[in-house]
């Protein structure tokens, strides 16, 4: 779904750009766009970003907790 209309930019993208190494707002803002222009998209936003981190960092920690 599109999350930026001003900028065009799906919570695809975002999650993509989590799983880079995006980890702020101010970073999602400066590779994407997202929050620059009419700042609709900055909750929705936040909330994708809150969210891929907690799940990225699940994951991590699932990984690193299975026996070698
Ligand atoms: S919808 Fe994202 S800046 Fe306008």
């Amino acid at each position: 779904m599109y999350v930026c209309l001003c900028h065009g930019v799906t919570d695809r993208d975002i999650r993509e750009a989590v799983e880079n190494g995006v980890n702020s707002m101010r970073q999602l803002g400066k590779e994407l766009g997202v929050g620059r222009q009419c700042g609709r998209c900055a909750c929705t936003a936040r909330e994708i970003l809150r969210e891929t981190k907690t799940s990225d960092y699940l994951a991590m920690a699932n990984m690193l907790a299975q026996p070698a």
